[in-house]
């Protein structure tokens, strides 16, 4: 290979219920990168077992919902590879291998393990803690050069980026002799000529696409929050989207003219946030038509264009999760395209170490 081929790797865990904050910040923006470069979109279930084992029942069946989330959202599975994750076995043998490059020290500061493990960290998982290796894994497998992710993942990406440097350092030589190198893009002092791994772009999201509670504007959008009034989850139908944007949580102000005006105003910003992402444009277009106006005027738009927008990908979504054969159809192509992917780099990367191959 004269260079890296462009390539998009992502993924979903399947736990619980996706919801706008889903969709808004993730699977959304990856539906036009499928015109643009190959694309890999995997459901994660080797992740969702990392914070205590779900039911199993539940784990296949969310497995099963988020591959009809991608789907209905609009990844293609004539353009991407749509799989889940336990089906590639060669992300858990990388995964393994890269637990013998990354440090104690590099996984002691992932944020995301602390608030996870919270004050009881004796008693979290190994897998919890490895978890961010297990992750790069993914991506390398495939020698994955643009991974787009919310920037709660910044620091995991980081990660991948320092085990890709460390990998192609340490075993620099070895992969120059055996000719299996990509000349480094970028050249730098902190890397050799030829890499095996490429150094990961993140495609970070921003903090527009942050999508809060509907009924506390200071909280994240969560699948795990109790009331069901607080999320609009993909699977609700049209009704039911309106009376939760009825019920969103308000001030008693009018609208501002000016984004400025939404500060120190979570619920409205929030609001104002979800019709601009809804409608691609932005807060100041959505304020330049509701500044001044009261929610009483504002909702009802929003409801209508939440409906309009969301509900034939949460009709679809809907159909798709009753039509099981044709998920796991989709899963089952999916698992074979991206292990013909998967299979010769890890052959290379057993070669590079120097694992035996006697068979
Ligand atoms: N850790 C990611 C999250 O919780 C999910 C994930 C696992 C992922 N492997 C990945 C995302 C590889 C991008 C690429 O959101």
């Amino acid at each position: 290979m004269a260079e890296f081929q462009p390539r998009v790797f992502s993924g979903v865990q399947p736990t619980g219920n996706l919801h706008l904050g889903n969709y808004l910040g993730a699977v959304s923006r990856w539906v036009p990168l499928q015109d643009r470069m190959p694309t890999i979109f995997c459901v994660v279930d080797s992740h969702a077992i990392t914070a205590g084992f779900p039911d199993p029942i539940e784990l296949s069946e969310a497995t099963r919902e988020v591959t009809a989330a991608y789907m209905a959202a609009g990844i293609d599975p004539n353009k991407s590879i749509i799989f889940n994750q336990s089906q590639v076995r060669e992300h858990m043998e990388l995964a393994w291998i890269f637990n013998c490059v990354a440090r104690m020290g590099w996984l002691n500061r992932m944020t995301q393990f602390k608030e996870k493990a919270g004050k009881n960290k004796e008693n979290a998982s190994v897998g919890l803690f490895a978890y961010p290796n297990l992750m790069a894994a993914d991506i390398l497998a495939y020698r994955g050069t643009h991974v787009p992710v919310g920037d709660d993942q910044k620091q995991h990406l980081e990660l991948t980026r320092d085990i890709a440097t460390k990998f192609n350092n340490d075993f620099g030589d070895r992969i120059k002799e055996l000719g299996i190198g990509v000349p480094n893009p970028t050249p730098s002092p902190e890397l050799p000529e030829q890499l095996y791994f490429p150094i990961t772009e993140p495609m970070i999201a921003g903090p527009a696409t942050r999508i809060m509670s509907l009924r506390d504007g200071t909280k994240k959008m969560s699948k795990s929050d109790p009331s069901d009034l607080s999320r609009i989850n993909l699977t609700d139908d049209a009704d039911t989207i309106a009376k939760k944007v009825r019920k969103a949580k308000t001030d008693p102000d009018a609208l501002p003219s000016e984004v400025g005006g939404l500060e120190e105003r979570p619920e409205a910003d929030n609001l104002v946030g979800i019709f601009a992402a809804l409608d691609g444009s932005s807060k100041e277009d959505v304020l330049k038509t509701f500044g001044g106006q009261q929610f009483s005027a504002f909702k009802p738009a929003l409801a209508e264009l939440a409906v309009t927008k969301l509900s034939p990908m949460t009709d679809e979504m809907r159909r798709l999760k009753e039509d099981k054969a044709q998920i796991d159809a989709v899963l089952k192509d999916g698992a074979e395209k991206a292990s013909a992917i998967a299979e010769p780099v890890l052959k290379d990367v057993r070669k590079i170490i120097g694992f035996l191959d006697v068979r």
